[in-house]
């Protein structure tokens, strides 16, 4: 197509795609094509704003890897990792929220038994936890052998993989609900901590003149055959930084107590945080309606 105007690009470009591509592309790609168009009309973007746009995409690739995508990072702090969450886990019971997943997951913790601690390395200072409740579905049952992932940070602020000085997948650990669908751990108490920005992301904060903490929580994936996958995380009620969570992921329902343990307990504290996960049985039905 030649004599390519501001107001013919939009359709030029949409035109150029093939018809035959799936829907779904062809629904994302006008869609992106149409809102990025406009968004530059809109901001009358300046042709040198353009290209440092590029350059700062160029960082962010550079400084990706296995270890680190920094485009998560990015999507993290401009809402879209939770606005994908939200789009695609909408709660259709009364199942327990999920929230994002964040960078620092990782595969195949230490499986351990049930009250088992995930501590392998002390801080000063620290304070323990003993975290319980259970698991049901969302007709009130109790849910046995529910596989539950658990990660979190050191005091320091660190995810293990991010620290030299932290064993292997400390502060990790796989559990199971008992026969009565309940889990018991003892984990640190969470700390806020930072999201990592030494690189495009971190430049993208300060352009946006927003900090990049986080408030104190545990990470939890919980799972078991013929129910979804629920991927969410508790907030220590007293932790800051829950009304201005750089990536937006806290919610209401996810804020956990921690209460002073009992005399004689083993802990400092403890808390009780009960989840409730959907089977995928009535995942299908609601899809069906
Ligand atoms: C996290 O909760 O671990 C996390 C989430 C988003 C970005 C960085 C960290
Ligand atoms: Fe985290």
């Amino acid at each position: 197509m030649r004599n390519i105007t501001i107001e013919n690009i939009t359709d030029a470009v949409i035109k150029s795609m093939d018809s035959d591509i799936p829907a779904r592309n062809m629904e994302i790609m006008k869609a992106a094509l149409k809102h990025v168009h406009e968004f530059m009309k809109e901001v009358n973007l300046t042709y040198d704003e353009w290209l440092e746009a590029m350059e700062w995409m160029r960082r962010a690739g550079e400084i990706s890897s296995d270890a680190r995508n920094e485009f998560i990072l990015i999507s993290d702090i401009i809402g879209v990792e939770v606005l994908a969450d939200m789009l695609d886990k909408k709660p259709t019971h009364n199942e327990t929220i999920s929230t994002v997943l964040g960078p620092f997951y990782r595969e195949n913790p230490p499986v351990l038994p049930k009250g088992a601690s995930i501590i392998q390395k002390d801080f000063e200072g620290q304070e323990t936890v003993r975290v319980s409740g259970t698991i049901r579905d969302t007709d009130g049952n109790p849910v046995p052998g529910v596989t539950m992932d658990v990660w979190e940070d050191a005091p320091n602020g660190l995810y293990e993989q991010q620290d030299p000085d932290q064993p292997d997948f400390n502060l990790r650990g796989r559990f199971l609900t008992d026969e009565n669908g309940e889990y018991e751990f003892v984990a640190i108490r969470p700390v806020p901590y930072p999201i990592p920005y030494d690189g495009a992301a971190g430049e993208l904060l300060k352009y946006m003149g927003h900090h990049p903490w986080r408030p104190g929580h545990v990470h939890f994936m919980i799972m078991k055959d013929g129910y979804k996958t629920l991927i969410s995380q508790i907030y220590d009620s007293t932790t800051e930084y829950l009304d201005n969570d750089s990536v937006f992921a806290v919610k209401e329902d996810l804020i956990g107590e921690m209460k002073p343990a009992p005399e004689g307990a083993d802990t400092d504290m403890v808390m009780t945080f009960d989840f409730v996960i959907r089977d995928n049985a009535l995942i299908e039905s609601v899809a069906a309606e």
